[in-house]
């Protein structure tokens, strides 16, 4: 693997290596690279969790982390995005780690380039990544895929987690669902009443609303929203057994789930954060030992 940029381009065999290498990394495996490399985490969209956990992945595994301040760059007087990663190969990084609002921005950097590229994010392509830890957190709650029930609802057509998460899921075995209003299915065919998936669902994955994607305003309210597509105390309560509830975060609290649920017994939402250190460590370490 010499690039991390959307999980289409993942094999199964190559999801579950980087899966169960994190789960080596989770039990304390500290073996760092056997050279420092240079990375630099280029990021062009907002971020949290993925910007800080790919730099405290970084330096678990011992790589010297050049900082890039994305808003004080270059790109703010025209400079291309490959440009940059050009300007930044020379420098003498080993690889970067990319988010930026343009769907599948690599693809100009897929020619010329011989930095490793690692994807946070294009716009509203791909994130895998997040997809990986997801991944991963699902396999330490269940320790399989095959038939597992996933409902990912929510913002679906504006969100890469969803269309990464469902592409792996899907080949993985998983039988994956979707829930949203009408407007936001995009190419999926979705559900838009919990009817049918509340009670049988092993994985709920709830999706922020995506405000800064939306071309339009949309006709419903924060709270119509929470009434009739939201985690509620009603639904949580007819969930199945063993099931766990999922978010990549930023979370809307009282939009998509009721506030009070972030931290409830099945939701593993913050271990999704804790897990993304572990995977993206193993994601580094897979690059750029193979380079
Ligand atoms: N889940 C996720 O990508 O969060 P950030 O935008 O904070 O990185």
């Amino acid at each position: 693997m010499r690039n991390l940029l959307s999980m289409e381009y993942l094999t199964n065999e190559e999801v579950m290596e980087i899966l169960l290498r994190a789960q080596e990394f989770e039990k304390g495996d500290d073996t760092l690279l056997t050279r420092s490399y240079n990375v630099s985490n280029l990021f062009f969209e907002p971020s949290t969790r993925t910007k800080t956990s790919f730099e405290m992945a970084e330096r678990k595994i011992g790589c010297t982390v050049i900082p890039f301040d994305a808003g004080f760059s270059s790109a703010l007087k025209g400079e291309t995005m490959y440009d940059t990663v050009k300007t930044l190969e020379m420098i003498g990084m080993d690889a970067v780690v990319i988010r930026a609002k343009e769907d599948e921005y690599y693809n100009e950097l897929l020619e010329g380039i011989n930095v490793a590229v690692i994807n946070a994010g294009d716009g509203a392509g791909q994130h895998p990544s997040q997809s990986l830890l997801d991944l991963y957190t699902i396999y330490k709650e269940f320790g399989y895929f095959e038939g597992l029930k996933v409902t990912i609802a929510g913002d679906i057509s504006h969100s890469r987690v969803a269309k990464s998460n469902a592409t792996a899921l899907k080949r993985l075995g998983a039988n994956v669902r979707f829930l949203c209003p009408p407007e936001w299915a995009g190419d999926f065919e979705a559900h838009h009443s919990w009817d049918e998936l509340i009670e049988d669902s092993d994985v709920i994955m709830l999706l922020r609303i995506q405000h800064e994607r939306h071309v339009v305003n949309k006709s419903f309210s924060k709270e119509s929203y929470h009434e009739e597509y939201g985690l509620t105390f009603e639904r949580e309560a007819k969930m199945k057994k063993g099931s766990i509830i999922m978010h990549p975060a930023p979370v809307n609290r009282d939009v998509e789930i009721s506030s009070e649920l972030v931290e409830c017994e099945r939701s593993r939402i913050f271990n999704q954060v804790r897990n993304g250190v572990f995977v993206r460590m193993a994601i580094l370490e897979t690059i750029l030992k193979g380079r």
